[in-house]
């Protein structure tokens, strides 16, 4: 084994963008060898881990009656890089279990400051939203995933462009909004985003305000309660030149299926941009069964619509994860033994192929090599 491959090995789970920062993890792992590193590290600042990146919460910010910022500190080797549009994953420890969620960074990079901030609309019927927007304290120390995504702005940005958002689809947009604001960009953008009222409007005050003191940009608020859903088929009568403009669309599935299609049958596919938040799962889902994690030692009973990724998780196990959408590919196993069926198309596979755990579920009985 190289040395730096040696270096790198006791942090080998942590994902982190600089490989550089790894090898200080992994040697600091060696040096403290016998007793666990993030015993001492902890002992010094509980941000702080040889195996994992942390943040504490700084402070929780109402920005709608059902929604939040979460302003966040990251610790050691969180990148200080990432781009505009681009997610982290969050794990939060309720009633002795993690948690992960990905969520949208509103925060800006390459500033002085070091803070990081996800902004989270809480879903009524979810488990983890409610909790990040009523219920975290700040000082709370959470567990992080580096920044991913495919879904962020190029540098330099496109002269023209066009957002399409709805509801918390909102975030991804005004990180890349802060970031062109902050860089001095000052391309012509047109943004079009839909809630049911103006109270339900995440960054209400914020985009008014850019739209109030500057003529590149120009927000067209689609209320649904009075207003109904933005019709796509009549785009051309809010945006004559929509189809001239690079977009980036978020929001529910609904929205971005009708986008998708628009621009499909335009032939304009390639300028569009789409980031999901929820999987489409298909109506038939799995038939649930045992899931036996070989190298853990570990077996679940499942459900046919929980995931391999989330069985993994409730169990303790540490199971590689990027979208958590079915996008990135980051949660790619070999399926060691059994079947399992693909939440979002039906189909079954079985042992020997590559499956996706965010998007699959156990199809009787299956056992991974995690
Ligand atoms: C790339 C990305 C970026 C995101 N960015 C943001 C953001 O900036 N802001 C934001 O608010 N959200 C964002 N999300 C969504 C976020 O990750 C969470 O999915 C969301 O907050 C809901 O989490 P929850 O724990 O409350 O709900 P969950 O507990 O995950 O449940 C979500 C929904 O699925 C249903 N469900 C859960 N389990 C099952 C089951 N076993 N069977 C059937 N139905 C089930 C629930 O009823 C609920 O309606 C993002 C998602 C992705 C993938
Ligand atoms: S986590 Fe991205 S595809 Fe599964």
């Amino acid at each position: 084994m190289s040395l730096l491959r040696w270096s790198k090995r006791p942090a080998h789970d942590v994902q982190a963008r600089n490989p550089a920062v790894n090898v200080v993890r992994g040697l600091v792992a060696r040096a403290t060898t016998p007793l666990l590193p993030d015993d001492y590290l902890h002992l010094v600042n509980p941000l702080w881990s040889a195996r994992e990146l942390r943040g504490r919460v700084e402070s929780v910010r109402k920005e709608t009656p059902d929604s939040a910022t979460v302003v966040i500190r990251p610790g050691w080797g969180f990148p200080r890089q990432y781009q505009p549009g681009q997610y982290v994953g969050i794990g939060l420890q309720v009633d002795g279990r993690w948690h992960w969620r990905s969520y949208s960074l509103t925060s800006v990079a390459d500033t002085d400051d070091e803070l990081i901030s996800i902004t989270v609309k809480a879903n009524p019927s979810g488990f983890l939203s409610a909790h990040l927007v009523d219920g975290v304290e700040p000082g709370t120390v959470i567990r992080l995933a580096a920044p991913k995504g495919d879904f962020a702005l190029p540098e330099p940005p496109p002269a023209k462009l066009l957002f399409v958002t709805a509801g918390s689809g909102v975030t991804p947009v005004m990180g890349m909004l802060r970031s062109l604001r902050l860089r001095g960009h000052d391309a012509d953008i047109v943004h079009v985003h839909s809630a049911p009222g103006r109270d339900d409007v995440i960054f209400l005050d914020e985009l008014e305000h850019l739209d109030r003191g500057n003529d590149r940009f120009r927000l067209d608020l689609q209320l649904t309660r009075t207003m109904g859903k933005i019709d796509l088929t009549r785009l051309h009568e809010r945006v004559p030149d929509w189809a001239e403009r690079e977009c980036w669309a978020c929001g529910p599935a609904q929205l971005l299926d009708d986008v998708e299609r628009v621009w499909t049958e335009a032939g304009l596919r390639e300028q569009l941009h789409v980031e999901r938040f929820t999987i489409a799962r298909t109506d038939r889902g799995g038939e649930g069964g045992t899931v036996t994690f070989r190298a853990s030692g570990k077996t679940a009973e499942i459900d046919g619509a929980t995931t391999l990724m989330e069985a993994g998780e409730n169990l303790g196990i540490q199971v590689p994860f990027g979208c958590r959408m079915g996008i990135c590919q980051t949660c790619v196993v070999p399926l060691a033994e059994g079947y399992v069926r693909d939440l979002r198309s039906g189909e079954e596979h079985r042992e020997g192929e590559r499956i996706q755990t965010c998007i699959s579920t156990v199809s009787g009985e299956c056992t991974l090599d995690l």
